[in-house]
């Protein structure tokens, strides 16, 4: 089958087009025949510096997958040829006492699908039966594969883990990104918060993020955002931020928090390591909230939201397999919105 990965570690140019042998279903495993799989930053992290998490070469990335049942395991009876599925790339083992305690992301046998294990950036993945969300006949499984990995971590971080309420006003730091245009949508239709303020760097990327439901939107290459935010707030600033930027937005989302603040993190495009200023944290008693990932019935709750239509995940472009050249470099380029797709007969 074809797969796009690479054989080595190393800029995005590693990327190629692979002929793979075909995976087969374990005991357990079903084999699900790709319809369509989302790109995400990761894949750009993944072939650039995750060397330790690969269990070897070629692998090949994919963390979001929607497609048909194509096989199950002996032991699967949940599922059957032709079931549309989704799968949960968050995969852990559901038995051991972590999993039992609802901590799936701490399991001693978590894999992310496409970052530790062979992805879903290819013709056909093989993976845990009870990791397989089903898709309503009414839903598309390109809207599916869309929300997994980015719509997962913008639930976790922003409704479990930074606690979002409706009264409060938020703040989305590089909005326009998966991870982004979905906390937008989470912030606005399903916690129908106060004001909705974000960030991003073109003004058509502005003019797209009003459309969304954005209130304010700040281009933060022309200006300061948190001075900007000052103004806006009447010299407040927000309840929270979410921040999945890093690098040199960092201190800008702290001085743009009311006393009391939550800084809401789970992504570092931008670098991990950016300058901070202690003064600001403890003088107004700011909380810095780490989330990663969504566990099993987060993902779910999300699910319903888009299955509803409550969220309508924002899908810009899809490309056969053949074209992964062109979808990675755009996503490294910037130039991209929302999720982009890889799409198959
Ligand atoms: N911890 C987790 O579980 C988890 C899960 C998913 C994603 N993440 C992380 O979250 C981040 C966003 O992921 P994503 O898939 O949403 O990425 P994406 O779709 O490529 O979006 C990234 C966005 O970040 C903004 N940005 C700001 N500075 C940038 C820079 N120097 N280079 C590139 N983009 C920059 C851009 O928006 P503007 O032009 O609007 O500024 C861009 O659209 C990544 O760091 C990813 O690794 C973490
Ligand atoms: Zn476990």
């Amino acid at each position: 089958m074809q797969a796009v990965g690479f054989h080595e570690h190393g800029p995005i140019e590693n990327y190629e087009l692979l002929r793979v042998d075909r995976p087969t279903a374990g005991p357990e495993e079903v084999l699900i025949d790709v319809k369509a799989s989302a790109l995400n930053y990761m894949d750009l992290f993944a072939v650039r510096e995750l060397d330790h998490y690969v269990p070897g070469y070629p692998f090949w990335t994919g963390g979001d997958v929607a497609g048909t049942v194509a096989d199950a395991g002996e032991s699967v009876t949940a599922w059957e040829e032709g079931d549309r599925v989704l799968v949960n790339p968050y995969l852990s083992c559901r038995s051991c006492p972590a999993c039992e305690r609802g901590e799936h992301l701490s399991c001693p046998d978590f894999e992310m699908l496409g970052e530790m294990r062979r992805g879903g950036h290819a013709e056909f993945v093989a993976v845990p039966a009870h990791a397989l969300i089903p898709v309503p006949d009414d839903v598309s499984l390109e809207t599916a594969c869309a929300v997994p990995t980015a719509g997962g971590t913008a639930w976790r971080a922003l409704a479990t883990r930074g606690d979002l309420r409706p009264t409060e006003e938020a703040l989305i730091v590089g909005a326009t990104g998966g991870v982004g245009t979905f906390a937008v949508q989470i912030a606005d239709a399903v916690f129908n918060v106060d004001t909705l303020y974000a960030t991003t760097s073109t003004e058509a990327k502005a003019e797209f993020l009003r459309d969304l439901g954005v209130d304010h939107v700040i281009n933060y290459v022309e200006e300061s955002f948190s001075k900007r935010i000052w103004e806006l707030t009447g010299e407040t600033g927000v309840d929270a931020v979410y921040n999945c930027v890093g690098g040199p937005t960092w201190t800008d989302s702290m001085r743009s928090l009311r006393d009391g603040g939550r800084l809401i993190t789970s992504g570092a495009t931008a670098g991990p390591n950016p300058e901070t200023e202690l003064r600001l944290l403890f003088i107004r008693q700011l909380d810095l909230v780490g989330s990663s990932g969504a566990l099993p019935h987060e993902l779910e709750e999300l699910c319903g939201y888009v299955w509803d239509g409550t969220i309508e995940p924002v899908i810009q472009e899809t490309y056969p397999l053949s074209e992964y050249d062109t979808a990675f470099r755009k996503m490294d380029d910037r130039e991209l919105y929302g999720k982009v797709l890889f799409v198959q007969d």
